[in-house]
This record gives structure tokens, sequence and C-alpha cells, in this order.
């Protein structure tokens, strides 16, 4: 648990980046010479893992923007990525915002306005079929859209927080907040304080809360599916790692190739959207 501990801050590289890719090399060096498992056809890998999410006695999940790229709200790297238009250290960090917190919070109103007009998928609602069927089960996600809570998902973590949260920046108050648009320049109706979005930035830490029960789920799971991740934000870019480690089986649904696919057991080419109900 404690190299975990260490690892808690939002960040593109992590402290100990070194260390993961050990471990994914020494376990993509064991896959190699084990039997190859892109010699499957996608059917069968799909039963394989259906197989395996039928079997597990407990199953967890991890999400990025990816799930929701079929709800219409876009991924932040790619093609059409967020972060190709927007340079996310003048928009995602505690300094960004102390600078100049109406730039920061017309960019959360505009995905704000555009994330309310949006809703679950069946990737979504296929990962609340998950959490339903095993008997046991968390979902990690990386999205702040709320479109797990919204199709239903209640065992998760949410370790970026989320969208329709406010935080105020001098009593630290949590609260949720579907304004839109929100006032630009929100105050804390209980001091009157700057209110700031309940979101994870860039060098900022997470809640040591949900990362140990990220660490937990991570460690104990039979089986991790990986949805929709590009798999270069730490810490959740470990997590597969660690899941692999402890010896869970691992697959990741993703049509592009990511930084995990080499570790994964079974990388599943596709649209979450399409993939993911094909594993019920
Ligand atoms: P990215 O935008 O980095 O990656 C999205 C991933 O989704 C890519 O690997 C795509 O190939 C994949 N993808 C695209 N369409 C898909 C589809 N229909 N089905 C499945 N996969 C699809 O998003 P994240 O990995 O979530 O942080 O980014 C991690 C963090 O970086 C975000 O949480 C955000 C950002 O800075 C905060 O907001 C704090």
């Amino acid at each position: 648990m404690m190299w975990f501990m260490e690892r808690i801050t939002l960040s593109r590289h992590s402290r100990c980046l070194k260390d993961v890719r050990t471990i994914a090399c020494s376990l993509a060096n064991r896959q190699r010479h084990g039997p190859s498992k892109n010699a499957m056809a996608p059917a069968s890998d799909l039963g394989i893992v259906r197989e395996k999410i039928a079997t597990a006695g407990s199953l967890a999940v991890l999400t990025g923007a990816g799930i929701s790229a079929d709800s219409g709200v876009p991924t932040f790297r790619g093609a059409d990525g967020l972060w190709r238009n927007f340079r996310a250290e003048e928009l995602a960090t505690p300094e960004a915002f102390e600078r100049d917190p109406r730039l920061v919070w017309e960019w959360y109103n505009w995905r704000r306005e555009l994330i309310a007009t949006k809703k679950p998928n069946p990737a979504h609602d296929t990962v609340v079929e998950f959490e339903r069927r095993a008997s046991q089960f968390w979902l990690i996600t990386q999205n702040v859209d709320g479109l797990h809570r919204a199709a239903g998902s209640e065992k998760l973590s949410e370790i970026h927080g989320n969208i329709w949260k406010v935080r105020c920046t001098v009593c630290g108050v949590v609260e949720d907040n579907r304004e839109v648009p929100i006032p630009i320049l929100p105050s804390c109706r209980h001091c009157q304080g700057l209110l700031r979005p309940h979101i994870v930035w860039f060098g900022e830490s997470l809640a040591t809360s949900d990362l140990a029960r990220c660490a937990a789920a991570l460690q104990s799971c039979d089986v991790l599916l990986v949805i929709g991740t590009s798999g270069v934000v730490y810490p959740a870019a470990g997590f597969a790692s660690v899941a692999k480690q402890a010896g869970a089986f691992v697959a990741e649904i993703n049509p592009d190739p990511t930084p995990h696919s080499d570790l994964v057991d079974v990388s599943l080419k596709g649209r979450a959207k399409e993939v993911v109900p094909l594993l019920l």
C-alpha cells in the first residue's frame, strides 16, 4: 500500500514511473514468451473476457474519457481531444485558477453546458449491470462528467472529482451545483468565498480515502476492465500494473493502442458502447 500512497498527485508523469515501467516490461516479456494473446480471433477474446467476468469473485473497472465519448462528451487527447485546443496548464491547475479564475470558470461553464445535454450510453449501463451481478465490485473513474452516477453506478470512486460539485476556496465546503450556466466567479452561500470546481487539477493530490479504496479494489480483484483511457495520467495510469501484479486478469477496451496494451491479457479493439455490452 505504501507505494500507492506515494503517488497521490495528478500528473502526466509518475514519480514512480520507472517502477511501473519495470513491472510493465517484465509482464510484457512474460506474455511474449507465453501463448500469444494476438493469436486469438476477436470473438474468442470477447468470449474469454466474458467468461472471466462471469466467474470473477471480485470485479474492478477503470474508466476514462473514452467511455463517455460515445455519449458525445469530447475526450482530452486524440484528434478531437480538448487538450488540442486548450493548454492544460492554462486551465486545469491551481495556479491557473489563482491567476485567472474567470477564464477557468468560463471553460468549466462551457463543459457543464455541453455535458448537461449528454446521457449515459450502453457502456455506462453495462457497468451498472456488472455492479449488480458481481459479488464484489468497484468502479474507478477518471471522468468528472457524472455519467456513471446518472446511469445508476453506486460503488464508485470519482478520483478526479465531479464537474457538478463546487468547493469553497475559503471555508472548503463541498456542495452539489447543477446550475447551467453557473454565474462566472460564483460565491459560497455560507461565507461568500470564491467557489471553484470540485475537480482534482494537475499538481493536486487525490483524496487519500479514494486512493485507499482504489488500492484495495485493485489488489483484490480477479478481473480488471480498463475502458477508454489513454493511460498517461498518473496515478490512474499505473492502476492496470497494480492489478496485474496482484494476479488479476486485465482486459482493455479501446479503439486505439495505449501504454497498457502490451501489459494487459486481452486488448479488445473497439468503441466502448459496442464492445462493453457484449461482455455481459
Ligand atoms: P484521454 O482523452 O487521454 O483518452 C481517451 C481514451 O479514450 C483514448 O485512449 C481513446 O483512444 C479512447 N477512446 C476514444 N473513443 C473511445 C470510444 N468510443 N470507446 C472507448 N475508448 C475510446 O482521457 P483519459 O485517459 O480519461 O483529468 O484522461 C485522463 C485525465 O486526463 C482526465 O481525467 C482528465 C485529463 O486531463 C482531469 O480532468 C482532472
